[in-house]
């Protein structure tokens, strides 16, 4: 049966601009039974010639650089947000406005007031909407959801996560600008809260349900650092580095840890769940690995099992290779981008939906908070 074609409106060619034109390309080859197919209608930059650039190598038809016109176009169905976070709300809000469907990079928004402004545009719009928190389409993580669900682990005592990072611990590094974005709180709008942290509560919430109250401490290790947009030396505005204590719904005690300021690490994001039955752990520098201790195993050979998860009877795993095979980082893109088709197919939502990344954006509100009030903050 022929396809129907979805034409994609990619706003930002950055890192993640490439890692979504990816998951458009393969997703048809490797998910053959879906009824929708991508087509790279058009991507949107400032500068003409670097979009267009991006447009021969990539293969999108045309080029805007305005994403107001790219918005306004009659054949786009879906736009796809990878700019940087202070762009997400008007974009999505806008689009929303349009008709279009929204994929939006994550975080949601700049903070939760934000958030629910895009939410409140989505829903009273009727438009399939999605965030791109991808690491919940890791195999191996996807898989944890499953035996959680299933209830292997009993009753869960603990979730702990971090995710560390080295590359700006140089004081001469500048702040601001194209790829330095990260670093002005006016364009992320917070450092490794929003940037990382936000990453490990979504797969928490979505693991092990909602968060009611945390405490934190951030730190700005470098206080200032020239402007890229200004030349000017100014105060640095974000956290360079976080942690958190927090009680999840159920009970559990969780604690999360993002710096990047952990000399030798470059992505080193990992969660460890301690149940009354079992245990589980992974690590995204060996992503395809699920550790798992239970402890109803014959005390002889009790200890943790490491699961390759290539089989396909895991999550995802029967697309692509034969048992043993793994597959890495871009193919969690690949999987959101067939999951969002698959939702548009079944008209049911594609998760997490800009109301449950809220509930990500809620959270990281609360931790800022908190840092700067030294108290337990209520998640609202
Ligand atoms: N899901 C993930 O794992 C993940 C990883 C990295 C980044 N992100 C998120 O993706 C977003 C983009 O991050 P990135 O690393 O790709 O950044 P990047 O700096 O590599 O790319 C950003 C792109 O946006 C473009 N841009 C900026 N303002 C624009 C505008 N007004 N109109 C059109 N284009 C504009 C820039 O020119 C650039 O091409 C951020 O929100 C970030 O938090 C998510």
């Amino acid at each position: 049966m022929a396809k129907k074609p979805l034409n994609i409106g990619l706003v930002g060619y950055g890192f993640m601009g490439r890692t979504h034109s990816n998951g458009y390309k393969r997703v048809s080859d490797f998910f053959p039974d879906l009824a929708y197919r991508p087509v790279l209608k058009a991507v949107c930059g400032r500068t003409a010639e670097k979009a267009q650039a991006f447009a021969d190598q990539w293969g999108y038809e045309s080029i805007e650089t305005d994403w107001k016109k790219l918005i306004a176009r009659d054949d786009i169905d879906a736009i796809d947000i990878c700019t940087p976070n202070n762009s997400h709300a008007e974009i999505s809000i806008a689009a929303a406005a349009a008709g279009k469907m929204i994929l939006c990079e994550k975080p949601l928004s700049m903070n939760s007031e934000q958030g629910q402004e895009m939410v409140k545009a989505v829903e009273a719009a009727g438009v399939p909407n999605t965030v791109w928190y991808n690491y919940r389409r890791v195999p191996a993580v996807s898989l944890a959801k499953q035996l959680i669900d299933e209830g292997r682990l009993g009753r869960i005592f603990h979730y702990r996560s971090n995710f560390l990072q080295d590359w700006t611990i140089s004081e001469d590094l500048p702040q601001g600008g194209a790829a330095l974005w990260r670093l002005d709180v006016n364009a992320a709008g917070s450092g490794v809260t929003g940037d990382l942290l936000a990453h490990c509560l979504d797969t928490a919430i979505w693991l092990n349900g909602g968060v009611k109250d945390v405490t934190a401490m951030t730190e700005t290790f470098v206080k200032e650092r020239m402007h890229n947009e200004t030349g000017k030396v100014e105060p640095v505005g974000i956290d360079d580095a976080c942690a958190f204590l927090c009680h999840f719904d159920n009970g559990s005690l969780g604690l999360f840890e993002s710096t990047r300021y952990a000399r030798g690490h470059k992505a080193l994001y990992t969660f460890e769940i301690n149940g009354e039955k079992a245990s589980i752990r992974w690590d995204l520098h060996d992503l395809h690995r699920l550790e798992y201790f239970d402890h109803a195993d014959d005390s002889l050979i009790r200890g943790w099992h490491h699961v390759h998860c290539t089989d396909g009877d895991m999550p995802y795993m029967k697309q692509w290779w034969v048992p043993g095979l793994q597959i890495g980082y871009e193919h969690t893109f690949v999987h959101q981008v067939a999951d969002f088709l698959k939702s548009i197919e079944t008209g049911t939502p594609c998760s997490p939906t800009f109301a449950e990344a809220l509930e990500t954006q809620q959270i990281c509100d609360a931790v800022l908070q908190s840092a700067k009030s030294r108290q337990w903050v209520d998640v609202k």
